[in-house]
């Protein structure tokens, strides 16, 4: 097969679009030449020439010499209007934009069978790691139970950093923000609203059937405190942000929520910005995938993939959305949380399905117990999955420890 020549309309030239032009830069043998870059910042110093640039989005998307866009902005919105003006002109598109992915994929997907075009967007879950691809083509005729894992690789790091050297919370984050890791809008990574949208992602690839982003229940790590960490410490666990998904018959169970994790989980060794991701299947069993999950050179590294992907006119097919299979979400499926928080005891308890223990330290509530999906939203205050192999421990071990009292409610 020969490969077609990439002549590139590259939007954004922040970490990932500078990693992006410098990878290319050292693969000539992909035949792929970035025409033209369009950013929007006019003052901001560049590190190469000014003659690259422009600051007019129609000088790429109308542009007869470019036959691929690569849209790598931080703007949703904006990004969603490019690839669509960029798939109606009959380009093809790599994206790394999870949020606008997540939350258009209908329409995304309606745009490339209408325009024949490939949309390829690898780098916009779990970065370097190639997850997209996999679920696409080598599962396609698995059946796959479940996909749970890290996909966002600042709040991995803010965790390890956080757990491992003491480091606080902020400045843990401002070490994320300053390697490139984070969202320009931070509140993306470490509200889990980051890996919701890669969620949903996921989902559509491993079952296609797609789920907005509003739909899956989430909670972050920006609630969580020096206390949590403790209790993790003293069970020698660990704390990682995880996401989840399953497949139960015609169902779907899918949330985002920081989780104690036990050394017989993979994600306990997956630190820093690494991500991890297992996909237990069928006749497979499990296969754990791990890799840098941001950054300059592994985003831009699955960027790379896709264009040379296009070079050859792969497109994604979405099989599994053509199989007719009608999933629904179950919001009512109960998990073990530890939830800490003040306020209204009786009022807390009516949500949980079962209360395993209850305590009170210097006015704040600890209760682990467990709770349906649906009212996970309604709880004001740091959430922590328990896995069910450490729930008794825990529960029992907070029941009896003599800084925590039992609380009389
Ligand atoms: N902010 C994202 C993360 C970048 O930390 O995972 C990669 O998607």
């Amino acid at each position: 097969m020969t490969r077609k020549k990439l002549r590139i309309g590259l939007f954004g030239f922040g970490v990932v679009g500078q990693g992006l032009y410098e990878v290319l830069e050292k693969t000539p043998a992909l035949h792929a030449q970035i025409v033209k870059i369009c950013v929007k910042d006019r003052i901001k110093e560049r590190t190469i020439a000014a003659s690259h640039f422009t600051f007019h989005q129609h000088e790429l998307l109308y542009n007869d010499v470019i036959n691929v866009i690569v849209e790598l902005i931080d703007d949703a919105e904006a990004a969603y209007h490019i690839v669509k003006t960029a798939m109606e002109n009959g380009k093809a598109v790599v994206s790394a934009n999870k949020k606008m992915i997540a939350e258009h994929l209908d329409e995304l997907i309606a745009l490339q069978q209408k325009y024949q075009v490939p949309f390829l967007y690898e780098a916009a879950v779990c970065a370097g790691i190639p997850v997209i691809r996999n679920l696409e083509e080598y599962y396609d005729n698995e059946l796959i139970h479940s996909i749970s894992g890290i996909v966002n690789g600042s709040t991995n790091y803010i965790l390890t950093k956080m757990s491992e050297t003491g480091t606080d919370y902020q400045e843990a984050l401002r070490e994320a923000q300053a390697a490139g890791y984070a969202e320009s809008d931070p509140w993306l990574d470490v509200s889990g609203r980051d890996a919701v949208n890669k969620l949903s992602i996921l989902v559509a690839h491993a079952w296609g059937r797609w789920i907005h982003p509003d739909a899956i229940v989430s909670k972050g790590i920006d609630e969580l405190a020096t206390s949590d960490f403790e209790i993790a410490s003293v069970h020698d666990l660990k704390i990682r942000l995880k996401t989840f998904a399953s497949r139960k018959d015609n169902r779907l169970i899918t949330y985002v929520l920081p989780a104690f994790t036990s050394s017989n989980d993979p994600a306990y060794r997956v630190n820093g910005v690494f991500n991890g991701v297992e996909i237990e299947s069928s006749f497979a069993d499990k296969h754990y995938f791990s890799g840098k999950g941001a950054g300059a050179y592994p985003t831009a590294s699955a960027v790379l993939s896709d264009i040379s992907a296009i070079s050859y006119d792969y497109k994604y097919e979405y099989k599994k959305r053509e199989s007719g299979q009608k999933l629904n979400l179950d919001l009512v499926f109960s998990v073990n949380v530890y939830f800490r928080f003040t306020g209204n005891v009786h009022k807390v308890k009516t949500y949980f399905d079962e209360v395993k223990a209850l305590v009170e330290r210097e006015g704040e509530y600890i209760l682990i117990g467990s709770i349906p999906l649906s009212k996970i939203p309604y709880l004001n205050g740091p959430v922590i999955a328990v896995p069910d192999e450490i729930l008794d421990e825990l529960a029992a071990s907070l029941n009896l420890s003599e800084t925590l009292m039992p609380a009389e409610v």
